[in-house]
């Protein structure tokens, strides 16, 4: 069963604590909301814009990308001469996220791809400071094996979605939540990372490579 992991007034609590956020996103936000889509909400995005700068992180690589408003998040934490490479399997949502960075004037940092991901990542002669995992969850083990080998030492592998909406207490999920509960088993075994899950929205992981 799906349940929520904070209570919506505790999560406007934190919203309400943070300042006013870039109007690009919060247009992006309402889209989200409009649109019944799945992006990472404000309480995700701020921690993803704190991580980047933490790490002085100068690329980036997302794994479903949507129509932007995550990678939004990477671009504006991001020096001027950073970049971040988003993926999505969808046009539609491609085309949009080139809008509303265009709108946010972060085009320069970004580079659009259409696809899978994992082929997408797979092909990429470069590593990476960060790489963010947000696709289909059924691919998530595949996306950590693929994903661990990308990303530089002393970098970042973020995940979305880790608590799944509660259903990972489940002794025998579905494909999405057993697939969910393997990531996490195999990244927190992982002795070449330091790997914390923080409850915030759906659960997200954040694991530093150390080795
Ligand atoms: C949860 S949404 C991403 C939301 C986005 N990260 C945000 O917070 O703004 C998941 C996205 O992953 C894309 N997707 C799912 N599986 C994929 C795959 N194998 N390759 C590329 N894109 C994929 C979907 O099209 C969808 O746009």
């Amino acid at each position: 069963m799906k349940t929520l992991i904070a209570s919506p007034e505790i999560e406007r609590y934190i919203q309400n604590l943070y300042p006013v956020e870039d109007p690009t996103l919060s247009e992006m936000g309402e889209l989200g909301e409009k649109t019944n889509f799945p992006i990472v909400g404000p309480l995700v995005g701020r921690l993803l814009y704190q991580l980047t700068k933490l790490t002085r992180a100068k690329n980036v690589f997302e794994m479903g990308s949507g129509f932007g408003y995550s990678a939004l998040w990477f671009a504006l934490a991001l020096p001027e001469d950073g970049v971040i490479h988003l993926t999505d399997q969808s046009t539609k949502n491609s085309e949009l996220a080139k809008r509303f960075f265009l709108q946010a004037n972060l085009a320069h940092k970004a580079r659009f791809h259409v696809g899978d991901s994992l082929e997408i990542l797979s092909k990429m002669r470069e590593n990476f400071d960060i790489i963010f995992i947000d696709i289909e969850k059924e691919l998530y083990p595949k996306a950590l094996d693929l994903a661990k080998s990308k990303v530089n030492v002393g970098g970042l592998l973020i995940a979305d979605n880790l608590l799944w909406f509660g259903q990972v207490l489940e002794k025998h999920g579905d494909a999405s939540t057993e697939a969910i509960k393997e990531f996490n088993q195999k990244l927190f075994n992982d002795c070449n990372f330091i790997s914390t899950l923080h409850p915030v929205r759906d659960g997200v992981g954040v694991a530093y490579k150390i080795a």
